[in-house]
């Protein structure tokens, strides 16, 4: 059972199946043979997580060697791609090597950086471990590190070979980044799906209270929406479609690089929305309306740093407009996602 993100001949699964780490070892090695393999991962993720995968792959016979950089998205810098780009090379490993990505968004960018720039380009798997990048940056390819100048600044186009899901991983996620990943899943129902919302609002408490079928179902959702929009456009593949949805282009000022923390949708005149289908557009104007912009849009855009947090009772307040049929005009014209999962 998986998804396809179908890219022709570089088409590839993503795996979403609780307790898939501890049999990854096995799968990697039957279904990804390599000469050796490289976990590249973060200094909090690989003292969590690093064991379970390398000594599957190990005990299998296979040369695995392990790679650790300091958490966080400070490391996301070109000297740290160069540390490691070293490190693979005194450690020989060649053409038919496989990067394994393992972590967050942070070591995902950079993993996948690698892979894509050593001997020119070797494949990489990503094992995501966090629910943003389970949801968001583990597909699509896109790879890189952030310079003073910029964010992401750097970077290739590159597709993985596959990409392993486990929600169980999850569990040990600190709150904030967990409700920072709440964002990005609610924003593709706000873009995409507003069915997703309907499940959302009525799944609050299994999703906040993390339990594993009402995380499969929302990662499985996120990541068919990901799949469809990266098959459109490889490239440009994106789910933001408002500028407050984007990432704060500053390297030098952001704290959290996932969306500016000054979103309001005050700052947003009525004719905006209106210009854009949105229903909300044309109520902005009303009490109800403007206030009802402003709880989607701080949910969506709620900065960790902020410490705001998105308990059962807020994300009830935030969805329940659209429950009740404030859903933006423009999702008549967007057909229910095809289930792909096969
Ligand atoms: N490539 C893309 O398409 C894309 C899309 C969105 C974001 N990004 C990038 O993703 C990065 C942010 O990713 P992130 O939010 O995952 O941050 P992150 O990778 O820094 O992870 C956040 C923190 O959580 C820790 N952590 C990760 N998994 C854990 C787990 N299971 N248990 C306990 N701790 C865990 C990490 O060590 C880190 O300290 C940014 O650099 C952003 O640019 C890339």
């Amino acid at each position: 059972m998986h998804i396809t993100v179908s890219l022709a001949e570089r088409s590839y699964p993503i795996y979403v199946q609780t307790g898939l780490l501890d049999k990854l070892g096995a799968i990697i090695a039957a279904d990804h043979p390599a000469s050796s393999y490289a976990i590249i991962t973060d200094s909090t993720v690989g003292k969590l997580y690093g064991s379970r995968v390398q000594a599957p792959l190990a005990d299998a016979g296979c040369p695995v060697t392990y790679h650790e950089f300091e958490a966080g998205e400070a490391s996301k810098n070109p000297a740290t791609v160069a540390t490691l780009c070293s490190e693979l090379a005194r450690a020989g490993h060649d053409r038919t090597s496989v990067v394994i990505a393992l972590g967050g968004g942070v070591a995902g960018d950079i993993a996948g950086f690698v892979a894509s720039i050593y001997l020119r380009g070797i494949s990489c798997v990503q094992i995501p471990t966090t629910l943003l990048a389970q949801v968001d940056s583990s597909v699509g390819g896109k790879t890189g590190v952030d310079l003073p100048e910029g964010k992401n600044l750097v970077g290739t186009f590159s597709q993985p070979s596959a990409v392993f899901i486990d929600p169980d991983v999850l569990h040990t996620l600190p709150d904030d980044q967990f409700i920072a990943g709440l964002a990005e899943v609610i924003k593709y129902g706000v873009i995409r799906d507003p069915e997703f919302l309907v499940y959302l609002d009525a799944h609050r408490e299994p999703i906040l209270a993390r339990r594993p079928d009402a995380l499969i179902h929302v990662i499985k959702t996120c990541c068919l929406i990901k799949a469809a929009v990266v098959a459109e456009d490889e490239k440009e593949g994106d789910i933001p479609a408002h500028p407050q949805f984007s990432a704060t282009p500053s390297a030098t000022r952001w704290r959290r690089p996932l969306i500016s923390p000054s979103c309001t949708a005050t700052r947003w005149p009525s004719a905006w929305w209106r210009r854009r289908g949105w229903r909300y557009g044309t109520r902005c104007s009303q009490r109800s309306g403007r206030s009802t912009c402003r709880h989607l849009l701080h949910a969506t855009a709620c900065p960790p740093r902020s410490r705001r947090s998105l308990t059962a009772v807020a994300l009830h307040r935030i969805l329940a407009p659209i429950r009740n049929g404030w859903a933006p005009r423009c999702f008549s014209s967007c057909p229910p996602m095809k289930d792909r999962y096969s």
